[in-house]
């Protein structure tokens, strides 16, 4: 298997047979070597409040103050702008799921460890994104953190709002979250420290060869 998700695809379905792959210069291995680091995507997925922003933002200084590159891909700021046109269909999460894998695809393949923190509440369209990246390249984890505690934390009144019939389809009121099966990192917000949480990934990379700056 190759180090790099980003080689000549040949099986995709293009609007055009006329656009031909044009190969890179500078390879993934390059990137790599320069950054000392493995790229890989963190994806966090959990409910609305949860703690998934929060975690991949306290994960991303503690890289940052390592000199790792990375960066955080955060769901409701891609909604301002890439996927601004999407809403909270089932349909729609999907596209928004597939395109943050696309992005995140690129990420890897321009060196980074990119976080990305989006409810993904499908099972397969997590899955998905796993299967566009190669073997150790897609990290997923679980933000565990129980309904109750994410609406008893309620930061942006949507839960309220949600229960007063004024939000339709909010995942774990009225649309659906599948929980992973068997997630790479398991964190449990109620139960730790932000702080707590944000080592536990971060010596998950240090364990398994992404970083090595201690
Ligand atoms: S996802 O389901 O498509 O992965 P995403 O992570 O991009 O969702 O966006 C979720 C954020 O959008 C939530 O944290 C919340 O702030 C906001 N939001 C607005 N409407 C909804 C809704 N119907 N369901 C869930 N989140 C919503």
């Amino acid at each position: 298997m190759t180090d790099t998700p980003y080689e000549e695809v040949t099986d995709i379905d293009t609007k055009s047979s006329d656009v031909i792959w044009h190969k890179a210069d500078v390879c993934s291995s390059d990137r790599q070597l320069l950054n000392s680091q493995k790229p890989v995507v963190l994806w966090y997925t959990g409910l609305s409040g949860s703690g998934k922003s929060t975690v991949a933002n306290a994960v991303d200084r503690m890289l940052f103050d390592k000199s790792c590159h990375t960066y955080v891909l955060d769901g409701d700021n891609v909604r301002h702008g890439l996927n601004g046109d999407l809403g909270f269909s089932d349909t729609e999460r999907v596209e928004n799921i597939r395109r943050i894998g696309e992005v995140a695809k690129l990420f890897v393949d321009a060196g980074i460890i990119v976080s990305t923190a989006f409810i993904s509440p499908f099972n397969a369209d997590r899955e998905l994104v796993k299967n566009l990246l190669c073997e150790g390249q897609f990290i997923e984890v679980f933000i565990d953190t129980p309904i109750e505690v994410c609406e008893s934390r309620d930061p942006k009144g949507l839960y309220k709002k949600a229960r007063a019939g004024e939000i339709k389809h909010f995942t774990g009121i009225d649309s659906v979250y599948e929980a992973p099966k068997v997630a790479d990192i398991h964190v449990k917000t109620s139960d730790q420290s932000i702080e707590d949480c944000a080592k536990q990934i971060v010596s998950y990379l240090l364990s398994n060869g992404y970083i090595n700056k201690k």
